[in-house]
């Protein structure tokens, strides 16, 4: 009876992050303002200048977390720096920060630290040796290796998108942690599922700008027994300034922290993918063959998702809607699609349309769609096609495909 009554309430919270976060034709039409872009909260945490810090590059044995999230290209937009990352993220605010917790890695101290994107540096906010946070994620030893835990940063993603930012945090977590998974495999390693507690993200010095939304273990239980950190780390805010949306930071605040492992399929040129993959901007539907199509559309996806392809240009297939593999609508959708996705132009030119739907409108199908975009963006660009995430879309208009929630989109085409 109480599991039941959690349900509908856990149902009821969910239907209302949905309302609260659809968009609608007047919601758009009343959003077409300019931002200030020099107003954008700053993209990168900084630990003050006084924190030890190390290279990442000295360390070859840490090559995996360096390629877990790092900067693939710089240029310069109106006389400021424009960064973007191995992964994707919406309106590219990338509203995540990585810490670590390293326990008996041969020349660094045990400590943890702070991923430091910007500088490829590891910062340490404080040195451990018989305490830990092995107590708040499930362990009563040590654990030799490394901790991961990946934090969500609202106003970075909120100051441009207000309470839709809600879905596009966990969808960018969804990318980053297959992302985060995909390297580990590589790099020869595994990962451990651990357990998280509720007291994490204020031991580890964090306050309702950000919160922490998965944890993972690349390493082993030690023999040693472990005390819990006497003190919480220091708190430093994650943005040079914040303003609080209430419902969403209250909402982030109810979701537990995703635990669960992803399983990407890892090609030989990984390195390759992670430093050139790009999201398309435009599309040449002559440039992708049909073999391509058949190959993506073989990508598993996470059970809790349902998956609708649009093929909108292809050599000998069938042009429709296919579900597990088979045209189950036959047309060409191309501008219904389009319109769906908020007329984005350069849609119209791509050869198809992913559609992530599901029953359950939760923080964890957000993620796992973000896990299988993240699949479908590193299998173009193995395969030498375009791929773009597409979070904008009018929602109650997709109810004519499925009769679940649409989650994300993914436009896929020949590269330019
Ligand atoms: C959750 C999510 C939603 C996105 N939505 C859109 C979108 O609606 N339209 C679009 O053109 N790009 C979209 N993108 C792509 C981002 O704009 C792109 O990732 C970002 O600008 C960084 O560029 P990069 O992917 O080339 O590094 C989305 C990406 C993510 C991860």
């Amino acid at each position: 009876m109480r599991s039941n009554s959690l349900q509908i309430a856990t149902y009821l919270t969910n239907c209302a992050v949905r309302e609260q976060t659809l968009l609608t034709r007047e919601w758009v039409a009343a959003k077409q303002t300019f931002l200030d872009w020099d107003s954008q909260p700053s993209l990168f945490k900084h630990y003050p200048h006084f924190c030890y810090r190390v290279r990442l590059g000295d360390y070859p044995s840490l090559a995996w977390l360096r390629e877990t999230r790092c900067i693939t290209d710089e240029h310069t937009v109106a006389q400021k720096p424009y960064r973007r990352l191995n992964v994707p993220s919406a309106g590219n605010l990338h509203p995540l920060e990585i810490y670590v917790q390293i326990r008996n890695i041969t020349g660094l101290l045990s400590g943890i630290y702070h991923l430091d994107v910007l500088h490829e540096e590891l910062v340490m906010i404080r040195e451990i040796a018989g305490e830990g946070i092995e107590p708040y994620v499930g362990m009563e030893k040590r654990f030799n290796g490394v901790i991961v835990m990946i934090s969500l940063v609202p106003f970075r993603s909120s100051w441009k998108y207000g309470l839709r930012a809600w879905r596009y945090l966990y969808l960018d977590l969804g990318h980053q942690i297959d992302a985060l998974y995909a390297s580990i495999r590589h790099f020869g390693m595994s990962c451990t599922k651990l357990s998280v507690n509720e007291k994490l993200n204020a031991i580890m010095g964090l306050g309702a700008d950000e919160v922490i939304g998965a944890v993972y273990g690349v390493g082993e239980l030690g023999e040693r027994s472990v005390k819990p950190l006497s003190l919480p780390l220091m708190h430093v805010q994650p943005t040079d300034y914040t303003q609080t949306l209430e419902p969403l930071t209250a909402s982030l605040a109810e979701v537990g922290i995703y635990t669960e492992i992803a399983t990407p399929i890892v090609y030989e040129d990984f390195l390759k993918i992670n430093h050139t993959r790009r999201s398309a901007r435009e599309f040449n539907p002559e440039g992708m063959s049909d073999t391509v199509i058949q190959e993506l559309m073989s990508i598993p996806a996470a059970v809790s998702l349902e998956i609708g392809i649009f093929v909108f240009q292809a050599y000998s297939m069938q042009l429709g809607l296919y579900r597990n593999g088979k045209c189950a609508v036959s047309g060409n959708f191309n501008s219904e699609i389009v319109h769906l996705l908020l007329d984005q132009r350069f849609i119209s030119g791509s050869n198809m349309v992913v559609l992530i739907f599901a029953e359950n409108f939760c923080a964890q199908t957000h993620i796992e769609a973000g896990n299988y975009a993240q699949e479908l963006y590193v299998a173009c660009e193995h395969h030498n096609a375009g791929c773009s995430g597409i979070g904008a879309f009018y929602d109650d208009e997709a109810l004519r495909w499925s009769d679940k929630a649409l989650l994300y989109a993914v436009a896929i085409g020949g590269k330019v």
